[in-house]
């Protein structure tokens, strides 16, 4: 007996369908371990809001280093205060609470090394070195630093720790959190950490 042209088609069909399906979770995985979309746990927001303002202020240094005099000594005043007031306490307080979590020991050493790294390219700047190379590689260095921890080493220690672990983690750095409540970098830190409060919150909101 013949068989059926939808029983002849249906085994290519499942196929082509589980490979979809296999193409779409590798893209989404890929996605997301690129531009670093995974939701992150509650225990690591604090940091991730420090970020977002971190990742501005790199940025503009870096446009502000082909601009004139003016706006190099403009960008640079802007990063020296955003160090001063809440940056060079971001990474003390990573370095105290995150360091020994870390399940990698060369993460650990690329988390310290990178803000010395940085520290001192801040020092210089605040010294007066504010040439357009010394921007560039403070700007660029510190979006990569945050990109790094964005999407390697905050998943790493996610997945490393027990959820207890990230409760415990997390009752740490909710006085960071609260310390930036007020914070004049970033006006709306405040809001959305009274809807992340009421259970409100959009995911996608830091
Ligand atoms: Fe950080």
């Amino acid at each position: 007996m013949a068989t059926p042209a939808t029983e002849k088609r249906l085994p290519g069909e499942c196929s082509l369908l589980r490979l979809h399906n296999s193409v779409r979770d590798a893209v989404d995985f890929l996605w997301r371990r690129v531009y670093g979309t995974m939701k992150r746990h509650p225990s690591l927001e604090a940091f991730s809001r420090d970020h977002n303002v971190g990742l501005i202020l790199g940025r503009r240094l870096v446009q502000a280093a082909d601009a004139d005099d003016a706006a190099r000594e403009k960008a640079a005043r802007e990063l020296i205060e955003y160090w001063n007031d809440e940056l060079r306490e971001h990474f003390a307080v990573e370095e105290r609470l995150l360091t020994h979590l870390i399940p990698d020991w060369d993460m650990r050493t690329r988390l310290c090394g990178e803000h010395l790294e940085l520290a001192e390219r801040v020092a210089r700047l605040e010294k007066g070195e504010t040439d357009p190379e010394s921007l560039r590689q403070l700007g660029t260095g510190l979006g990569d630093h945050i990109r790094w921890e964005e999407r390697v080493l905050f998943p790493a220690i996610e997945e490393a720790l027990t959820e207890e672990q990230l409760r415990a983690l997390g009752e740490l750095t909710e006085r960071l959190e609260q310390e930036r409540a007020n914070s004049r970098w970033a006006p709306r830190r405040g809001e959305l950490m009274q809807r992340r409060n009421s259970g409100r919150a959009n995911p996608q909101d830091r």
